[in-house]
Order: structure tokens, then C-alpha cells, then sequence
């Protein structure tokens, strides 16, 4: 039997570059996703995120499809270029305005706005600048927080500083599959620390600007990590330390694990970390948002064997996992998602307990859970994506679970409300309960998004 408490919030997720288009209107500065994109190579079939679901143009539209889906809350990000073109100086009103319209058009229609203040557009400038591993990055950002606090805090009871800030710094710096597409180990590791301090800088500025009952909260894809046995607790320490502890160790304990520095010793001294920055980073927070689609299997690598790499990265490509060459990431037995993602709900439940054991002070939200699938349009012209209603399904069940065991679990966003650009994967990965045609840009429901409107409209699941 599946239970959510009666407050419990019921969202869809989308972030801004992968759904707004519109890149280079009312004085938007290009991001370093714009630049990423607009490289060839980079992005499956060469698409960008130019037009995107045009999302910008469509706002009245979409935000009656959220009304329809009968959905509590929506968690959006703002494109920072797009309300400060190049990272810093004043506000771009026209930009502004999107995000204005936007939260009005939300409170309007009863839903509650959920802001992501970095989904990983960082104005192009500020790459130019250094980007992450700069140390000013983070006090550009802080400014950029202040400025949304002082423009949307009347009205935003729900701030997310930061999208997988594991994604921006190994994605971004390490392997290069993410803008800026830097593959410096060392870079890396001073992005973690700048986005761990920039997170920091940005509560603060925001609790001085926003609404005083404002949530304060911070978006990580925590890895739950398994080994293949007992004689693999390192190699289980060892991508925990760099994957987990890394953000949560100075966020919300004020200090970076010291099996962490001793692990990347031979890559960075850390001397970027200056007197009073991990006391900055840890703020309080309200809400942690958790981002999970699926567990990690690791084993430790002897160093003869050909090596499994099943997190994705290719084999003599750079890794996003630094320091980790001890470490073989196992392919996991199926089902998997169009991702390549082994399905198994069973990770959530853990993780949430994991969270709560740790932090029982902390309430957790589900930012983001979903799967791409084919998504075939039938001949009676629908998307009978019955895969996703049983992904969702299993893992909402998994969700219900971890606050039976006593997990205070507080809100579920799926992802994603529409069809959008999946980063390097461009639009190939769909992960909507809403359907975009490529060619027409029409919205149509797939049988998901009736699912998930029945789901919270009852606040139930149903049976079987
Ligand atoms: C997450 C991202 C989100 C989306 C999903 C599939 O890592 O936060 O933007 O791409 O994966």
C-alpha cells in the first residue's frame, strides 16, 4: 500500500536550456551550452537548444498544460544569461520579464513555483573568465542570487540553488561530455569547491532578499552506490567520497571528508580552499532536493583485467571519476531505459533512508525522477508509454516506502514535463509525460501524463 502525506507536493521538472529556445532574443547572452551545441560533435545529430520546445514562446500554453495536469508545483531555472547576459552588471529587464510572466502565470493558475537558479548555463563571459575552477565565479553568483531574490523573492517560496553540481564540475571540467567540455582533472576539483562555496554565497544573498519563510534548497543526483561484494568497501568509499561527500560533506557538515583530500591528493593540493569557505557553504537548509534514476554497481579494478566502464564514459576517454582508477563502474543487470540506465527502484528507497539515517533533520525532496523510452506515436495517434507508467510507478512506490521506514520525504517532481533537449544526447532521449512533435512543436499527452495527473489528483497510486 502506497501513502504520501496530505501536504505531500506533486511537480514536473524542466530546466532552461533544455526547453526555452529562443537563445538569442530580448538580450539573452549565450551560455556555455549555446557554445557546446553550436560546436559540431558535440551534441548528438548536431541539434542545439536554439528553439528547443520554444518553450518561451509557448509559456501561456505550457502553463495551461501544467493547470490541466493538475500538477501542485513546478520547478523551473531561470537562465542566468538570459536575466544577466554576461554574468555580471544589471539586470536584462526583458529577460527578466520571462521569469516575471512565468511565476505569475504559475500563482495565477495555483502552482507553486520551484526555482532552479543553475541548471548548468553559465554565461559564456564567465567561462571566458575561468568558469567553475575561478574562485570569482562564485561571487558573480551570489550577486546573480541577490538580484533574483530581489526581483522574484515576493512571490518564490521555493529556491534551488544548484543543479547536480557533480554534473557541472566532472561532466563539465573532467570528462568534457558537458560545457565547457574541459577535461582538467585539477579544474575539476576546483569547480566542486567553488560551486559547493558559490551555493553558500547564493543561500545567503538569497535569505537577505527573499521571502522570510522562503525554502532554501540545493539540487544533488546523490549516487547510491553498491559494491559487488565485501572486498570492494573501498572502491564503495572511494566513489562516495568524490561523488556524494563532496557537496554534502561542506553543504551541510562544513567540512570536506578527509578521505576525500587524501584520495585526489596527487591530482590537487586543495590550497583553493581558503579559511571560512566551508562554513560559508554550509548553510542551513530547508529541503534537500534529490535527483535519482538509478543505483551505481562498483568493484575494485586489479589492473589487469580489460576494464568495465558502465557509467557511461568510454574506455580510454577522460573520466569524470577522478582518482577513481582503482575503480570499475559494472554494468547492472536490466531492465534499462533508452539511457542505457538499469531500472531499479530499489536504490531510491536505500538512499532515501541513507539521507535520513545521516541527516534526520532534513527534509528531502524528489527534484527529478523519470526515463526516456521510444515513445512510438500508435496509429490512434497517442503514446501509450506504459514503460514509464511502470518506471513512475515503481519508483513512487519506492518513495512511499523510505517514508514508511520513516523518511519525511516531501514532494516528487518527475521528469520531465515535456520532451526536450538532452544535453549531448540533443533530442533523441525523450523523457516528457508530454510528447513534443520536432517538426510542429504541438504538445500531446502520452498516457503517462494522464497517469501522473489521476496520481496527483488522488494523491494515491493506483493498485496493480
Ligand atoms: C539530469 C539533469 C536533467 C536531465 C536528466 C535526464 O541529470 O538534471 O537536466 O537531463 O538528468
Amino acid at each position: 500500500m502506497s501513502a504520501f502525506p496530505d501536504n505531500f507536493v506533486w511537480g514536473t521538472a524542466t530546466a532552461a536550456y533544455q526547453v526555452e529556445g529562443a537563445w538569442n532574443e530580448d538580450g539573452r547572452g549565450p551560455s556555455i551550452w549555446d557554445t557546446f551545441s553550436h560546436t559540431p560533435g558535440l551534441v548528438a545529430n548536431g541539434d542545439t537548444g536554439d528553439v528547443a520546445c520554444d518553450h518561451y514562446h509557448r509559456l501561456e500554453e505550457d502553463l495551461d498544460l501544467l493547470a490541466e495536469l493538475r500538477v501542485g508545483a513546478y520547478r523551473f531555472s531561470i537562465s542566468w544569461p538570459r536575466v544577466q547576459p554576461g554574468g555580471s552588471g544589471p539586470v536584462n529587464a526583458a529577460g527578466l520579464d520571462f521569469y516575471q510572466r512565468l511565476v505569475d502565470g504559475l500563482l495565477s493558475r495555483g502552482i507553486a513555483p520551484v526555482a532552479t537558479l543553475y541548471h548548468w548555463d553559465l554565461p559564456q563571459e564567465l567561462e571566458d573568465a575561468g568558469g567553475w575552477p575561478n574562485r570569482d565565479t562564485a561571487q558573480r553568483f551570489a550577486e546573480y542570487a541577490r538580484l533574483m531574490g530581489e526581483a522574484l523573492g515576493d512571490r518564490v517560496r521555493t529556491w534551488i540553488t544548484l543543479n547536480e553540481p557533480w554534473c557541472s564540475a566532472y561532466l563539465g571540467y573532467a570528462s568534457g561530455v558537458h560545457a565547457p567540455a574541459r577535461t582538467e582533472p585539477a579544474a575539476a576539483l576546483a569547480a566542486v569547491h567553488h560551486l559547493n562555496l558559490g551555493h553558500g554565497l547564493a543561500v545567503q544573498a538569497l535569505r537577505s532578499t527573499a521571502a522570510k519563510d522562503a525554502q532554501m534548497s540545493v539540487t544533488l543526483n546523490l549516487h547510491h552506490i553498491r559494491g559487488v561484494s565485501e572486498a570492494d568497501a573501498d572502491a564503495v568509499r572511494r566513489t562516495d567520497a568524490l561523488a556524494n561527500r563532496a557537496f554534502l560533506g561542506p553543504m551541510l557538515e562544513g567540512a570536506y571528508p578527509a578521505d576525500l583530500l587524501a584520495d585526489t591528493a596527487g591530482v590537487t593540493d586543495w590550497s583553493f580552499v581558503r579559511d571560512g569557505d566551508t562554513a560559508i557553504a554550509n548553510q542551513p537548509l530547508d529541503v534537500l532536493g534529490v535527483n535519482y534514476y538509478n543505483p551505481t554497481l562498483v568493484r575494485h579494478w586489479d589492473g589487469q583485467s580489460p576494464k568495465e566502464t558502465a557509467d557511461g564514459h568510454q574506455d580510454g576517454a577522460a573520466s569524470p571519476w577522478i582518482a577513481c582508477d582503482s575503480v570499475e563502474f559494472v554494468r547492472q543487470p536490466g531492465p534499462y531505459t533508452e539511457m542505457g540506465w538499469n531500472i531499479d527502484e530499489t536504490g531510491l528507497t536505500e538512499l532515501l533512508l541513507r539521507l535520513h539515517r545521516d541527516y534526520p533533520d532534513l527534509p528531502v525532496m524528489i527534484t527529478e525522477n523519470g526515463a526516456a523510452f521510444p515513445d512510438p506515436v500508435s496509429p490512434d495517434g497517442r503514446v501509450h508509454d506504459r514503460d514509464r507508467v511502470d518506471y513512475l510507478h515503481r519508483h513512487l512506490t519506492a518513495v512511499s516506502e523510505a517514508i514508511a521506514q520513516g523518511a519525511d520525504v516531501r514532494g516528487y517532481f518527475v521528469w520531465s514535463l515535456m520532451d526536450n533537449f538532452e544535453w549531448a544526447h540533443g533530442y533523441a532521449k525523450r523523457f516528457g509525460i508530454v510528447r513534443v512533435d520536432r517538426e510542429t512543436m504541438e504538445r500531446t499527452w502520452k498516457d503517462s501524463a494522464f497517469w501522473y495527473r489521476d496520481v496527483v489528483t488522488s494523491g494515491k497510486l493506483p493498485v496493480g
